[in-house]
């Protein structure tokens, strides 16, 4: 099991600064970039949910991400980079697959991992030889990167194997004194976290799924294949792969069928109950119930996820989850749902 770090008492303000998603204020933005090139971390926004960014090159600034989110040292970060160019400047191979893959999804929400270059501390890639790189497509982000003029390692500005935030507010509900900054662009497009791709000698394979999918990158490549999940403790082949993740603190069930008589049953018995259910299922009616009715196209599902849960995760006892189809659009939705909703060593 890995070792969570303790998360020191909260001493900082954090400040949150709205800034334009499509024309972000250069004076927020150059502030932002000191705070990096400072080593400190800084909150911001992708195309997929809210990074805690650090300085990649200075190993005491990335250090404080794994304390700011309580995370297991043995889980490495993905790097953030403004173009391809930049990448190929981190990673010590660059396979003609990647320069394909680069020029149709980037920017955007595929994650490369690759052999990694000297000038990589250590604690980024958890003491490994590969590096995990992405080019975001959001304007913060990108302005970001490039006034600070230095790589970025963020992960998801949540405490680890938490829900994931995709709205400022989430962010300052886990990590508020923490961080002395957070910057507003408001809910992000996406929703779910990059799709995680191994291009070692191993791959290619898919360790995270996420909005790009293998349908989407198969034609573009001579092989792809899952990286299996259901693998003994120890020998994941990305440590992210951690069974329990994006989770509630809220206890959550997957119903793959008749959810309504489920959450009946669970209200009978006294429970405040939250549910994620499909537009015709939504129909029972009790104070003690929380529904939210979420969209039967995968991406809007996706995009939305994370907020539904952070909105039904608090005052109720169990949140159900009508389950989505099992279809490669679905995939990665599907991936957090079922992870969020195990309980296995974590709850020892
Ligand atoms: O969309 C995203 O990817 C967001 C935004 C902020 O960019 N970031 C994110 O980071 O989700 P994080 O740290 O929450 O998830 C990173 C995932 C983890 O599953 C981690 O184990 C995996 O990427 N990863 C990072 N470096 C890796 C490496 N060298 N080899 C294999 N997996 C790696
Ligand atoms: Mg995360």
């Amino acid at each position: 099991m890995p070792v969570f770090p303790q998360i020191p008492d909260a001493n900082v303000e954090t400040e949150v600064i709205k800034v334009n998603p499509l024309a972000p204020d250069e004076a927020v933005i150059s502030r932002a970039a000191e705070l990096i090139r400072g080593g400190e971390l800084v909150a911001f926004p992708t195309e997929t949910v809210y990074g805690l960014g650090a300085n990649a090159l200075d190993s005491a600034a990335v250090q404080k991400i794994f304390e700011a989110k309580g995370r297991p040292a043995t889980n490495p970060l993905i790097v953030h980079v403004s173009d391809s160019e930049s990448a190929r400047q981190i990673v010590a191979d660059w396979p003609e697959s990647a320069q394909k893959l680069a020029d149709l999804f980037w920017p955007g929400p595929l994650t490369l991992v690759l052999p990694k270059t000297k000038e990589i501390p250590k604690n980024v890639t958890a003491g490994g030889s590969t590096i995990a790189v992405r080019v975001p497509n959001h304007a913060i982000a990108q302005a970001l990167l490039k006034a600070a003029g230095v790589p970025i390692a963020a992960p998801s500005a949540n405490r680890s194997t938490r829900l994931s935030p995709t709205r400022a507010e989430h962010v300052l509900k886990s990590l508020a004194g923490r961080i002395p900054l957070i910057l507003d662009g408001g809910p992000t497009k996406s929703g779910v976290e990059s799709t995680v791709l191994d291009l070692t000698d191993k791959g290619p394979r898919i360790l995270r799924p996420g909005p790009i999918t293998f349908t989407d990158m198969e034609p573009h490549l001579d092989y792809l294949e899952y990286a299996p999940v259901q693998i003994p403790r120890g020998l994941l082949p990305s440590p992210g792969m951690m069974r329990r993740h994006y989770a509630p603190n809220t206890r959550l069930e997957l119903a793959s069928s008749d959810a309504a008589s489920w959450v009946k049953e669970l209200l009978d018995q006294g429970n405040r109950v939250g549910w994620l259910a499909w537009p015709e299922e939504a129909r029972l009616e009790n104070p003690d119930l929380r529904v939210i009715e979420m969209p039967t196209v995968a991406e809007s599902y996706g995009a939305q996820l994370y907020d539904a849960l952070h909105r039904l995760d608090e005052g109720l006892d169990v949140i159900i989850v009508s389950l989505p189809p099992e279809d490669d659009a679905w995939r990665a939705v599907r991936n957090r749902l079922t992870r969020a909703a195990f309980r296995g060593w974590l709850d020892k």
